[in-house]
């Protein structure tokens, strides 16, 4: 039977923008989040305190958590790879962060310049400082599916990484399909064996739509028993450090989805697609949701 309720974790301002060439200013990213809001999400990532040096677009990670509206009930979270990124966040009153590993040795070199081991115990300080200061920590997982240096990813090793996060206190694990290149079938498997290391309500699927394969692997998920989902607004996104890896499905295509399949989300899809045509016009690019530029003919 699939769930009767689906949390949407919105990655648009974080994952969306994270990859975007042009600057983008901190009013324009308050703006987003504060439409993201409106719709009604209940946990958005509106930033990313990492390297400037590495990521120089969310630099200004800072002043967009410190010109948001907070909406009570509503989560806004962080990346946090390392302590600095950690304090920067608490300084900037980040309310939950997320540490990402990945299930692929080469990539953790290239995203993140370390070993998966190496990845692991520097969350280590970052879980303490957390559990001290009573802050949740989410944990992601990349290149699930696949990975660009090395391509096939066993789901064993995936759930071995999955596991650590789980064990060292992420409270809920992201596996991500960096590079969008799963399929259904290999979703579903993923999830099966990633199961028996971290409980299935604790899972999250965060697909790319590279190949245009995302809402499937979504449904499989659901097959699965998945209910929490990480999407972009009008699909933004991709990975700096994945070369091609387009943006996350988009989020207006989710809930589209979902509310066909009578899931409640809590999420309003007019406004949802609101916010999305905003931002595509602040960028000036094609808005990634088919539901949106459907809804243009209509
Ligand atoms: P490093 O160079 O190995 O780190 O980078 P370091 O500790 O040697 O520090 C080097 C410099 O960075 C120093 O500055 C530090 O102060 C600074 P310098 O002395 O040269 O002036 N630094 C920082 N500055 C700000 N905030 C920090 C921070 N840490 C160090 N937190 C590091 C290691 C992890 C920092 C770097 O590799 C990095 O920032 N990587 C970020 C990569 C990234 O953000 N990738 C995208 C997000 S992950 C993703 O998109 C996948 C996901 O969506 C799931 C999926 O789709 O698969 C989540
Ligand atoms: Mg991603």
């Amino acid at each position: 039977a699939l769930p009767r309720h689906v949390r949407l974790v919105e990655v648009g301002p974080r994952d969306g923008l994270q990859n975007e060439q042009q600057p983008i200013g901190v009013a324009d990213k308050v703006r987003l989040v504060d439409d993201l809001t409106a719709a009604g999400l209940e946990y958005i990532e509106a930033g990313s305190f990492v390297s400037p040096k590495w990521v120089p677009q969310m630099a200004g990670s800072a002043e967009v958590f410190a010109g948001i509206r907070r909406r009570p009930g509503v989560t806004y979270a962080a990346l946090t790879p390392n302590l600095k990124g950690f304090e920067a966040a608490m300084a900037a009153g980040v309310q939950e962060v997320a540490v990402f590993a990945a299930a692929s040795e080469s990539f953790s070199q290239k995203n993140i310049n370390c070993s998966i081991a190496e990845s692991l115990d520097r969350f280590v300080p970052v879980m303490d400082a957390a559990r001290e200061q009573g802050i949740r920590v989410r944990g992601y997982v990349s290149c699930v599916l696949g990975c660009p240096y090395e391509g096939e990813v066993a789901p064993h090793r995936v759930a071995t990484v999955a596991r650590e996060l789980f064990d060292m206190g992420c409270h809920e694990v992201s596996l991500g399909d960096t590079i969008g290149t799963g399929t259904a079938g290999k979703t579903r498997q993923l999830f099966e064996t990633v199961a028996r290391e971290v409980p299935r309500d604790k899972l999250a699927g965060h697909f790319h739509d590279t190949y245009g394969q995302a809402l499937a692997n979504i449904y499989a998920s659901l097959l699965e028993g998945i209910q929490i989902f990480d999407s972009s607004v009008a699909g933004l996104g991709g990975c700096p450090y994945a070369r091609g890896a387009s943006g996350n499905v988009a989020s207006e295509d989710v809930l589209y989805l979902l509310n066909g399949l009578g899931i409640h989300t809590g999420v309003d899809l007019e406004r949802l697609i609101a916010a999305g045509e905003r931002i595509c016009a602040v960028l000036g690019r094609e808005n990634g949701s088919r539901v949106a530029r459907a809804r243009r003919c209509q």
